[in-house]
């Protein structure tokens, strides 16, 4: 199969596996965080207000459908319905990564065009590699006309790949693409989380906006495992950190960055958890795509209005009116997460 080929059969191939892992548990250690409620809320439910700031513009809902596909066939029917999810909740989507785009654009154009064509007005997000120059996100950006840039990056994913990466020097790049885009960079893991240390480095050149997407949902070491007929290397998954874990390692920087949260988010109280821990808004990739793969785009609108309805029971429940108020509840860890941060100095 010619290079090319084999890079739109991977796009099919995460799409499948994805799914075919996909559980309804979690592993992003919400569990180990408990939000007490308020026995004196003294709102009203039709008061409360789910809207908040998305890079600098207002958004309806505290949550956005994160980077998952595009460049094959099923990717053009699962982004068109994404969008029009989308659209129907008002919230940001994302591209997959446009590499391939950038390769082969006459046979994957549409498969990513169709975001911005079912989402006219909405807030659309192109995605690019640590390893594309700043030309060639300028090109994904137009292509969607997106209205932010996520940069992944996704060294361990790579390196569980067979036909991954061997290189991985980043952070010129980076910083070349953020200081020559002309939209928000969000740089962004793909689900094994940034530490502390590497939030840092990132504040350092420039990048203002980092989702920690951690570990405890779509879990790569398992998804290229499957793809990679030499070794299992699942056990790469265990030197990640969880989605809490990286809310955690991110709070000094919460005040003078935006912080994105994915990653295992599976109920409307992940949401809030995530939140609470400073996540200015929530991804979501695993969750959507199962909706969407496992049952129909109508279904998925009914759950994600369900969704949505629940998000506000469980802010009239802790008394927060809105999306800031949330950062007040108190909160109470378990010992364990208390070990960490202990030994991660975070207080
Ligand atoms: C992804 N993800 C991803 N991220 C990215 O930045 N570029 C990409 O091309 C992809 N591709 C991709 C394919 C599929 C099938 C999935 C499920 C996910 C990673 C995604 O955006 C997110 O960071 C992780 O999936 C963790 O979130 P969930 O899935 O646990 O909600």
């Amino acid at each position: 199969m010619p290079k090319q080929d084999a890079q739109m059969q991977r796009k099919v191939e995460h799409l499948f596996l994805a799914e075919k892992f996909f559980t309804d548990e979690s592993f992003a250690d919400f569990d180990s965080v408990r939000l007490l409620h308020d026995a004196l809320p003294e709102l009203r439910m039709k008061d409360i207000d789910l809207s908040t700031d998305f890079l600098g513009n207002k958004v309806a809902l505290p949550f956005y459908f994160n980077a998952i596909t595009g460049g094959s066939k099923p990717s053009a029917k699962f982004n068109s319905e994404l969008a029009q999810l989308a659209h129907h909740l008002g919230i940001p989507v994302s591209s997959g990564s446009m590499g391939v785009y950038l390769r082969l654009p006459e046979e994957t154009r549409e498969s990513f065009t169709t975001l911005r064509e079912n989402n006219p007005d909405g807030f659309v997000i192109a995605n690019v590699s640590a390893k594309a120059n700043a030309k060639q996100a300028q090109v994904a950006i137009d292509l969607l006309k997106a209205d932010a840039l996520q940069i992944h990056i996704n060294a361990l994913q790579e390196l569980a790949m067979p036909e991954g990466d061997q290189e991985f020097f980043w952070l010129d790049n980076i910083k070349d693409i953020v200081a020559n885009v002309s939209v928000p960079v969000i740089v962004k893991e793909v689900g094994f989380g940034i530490s502390q240390q590497n939030i840092a480095q990132l504040y350092r050149i420039g990048v203002r906006n980092i989702d920690i997407s951690g570990f405890g949902g779509t879990d790569f070491a398992q998804i290229e495992s499957a793809r990679n007929h030499e070794l299992d290397l699942t056990y790469l998954d265990r030197f990640s950190l969880s989605t809490v874990e990286s809310l955690l390692e991110s709070a000094p920087y919460q005040n003078k960055m935006t912080i994105l949260a994915s990653g295992g988010i599976r109920t409307p109280m992940d949401v809030i958890k995530a939140i609470r821990l400073g996540a200015s808004a929530v991804g979501m990739s695993g969750l959507v795509l199962h909706h969407l793969q496992k049952y129909s785009l109508s279904e998925a609108e009914i759950f994600f209005d369900e969704f949505v309805k629940q998000l506000k029971l469980i802010m009239a429940a802790i008394g927060a009116r809105s999306i800031k108020d949330i950062k007040k509840a108190p909160i109470v860890f378990d010992e364990r997460l208390i070990n960490y941060m202990k030994q991660r100095n975070i207080n």
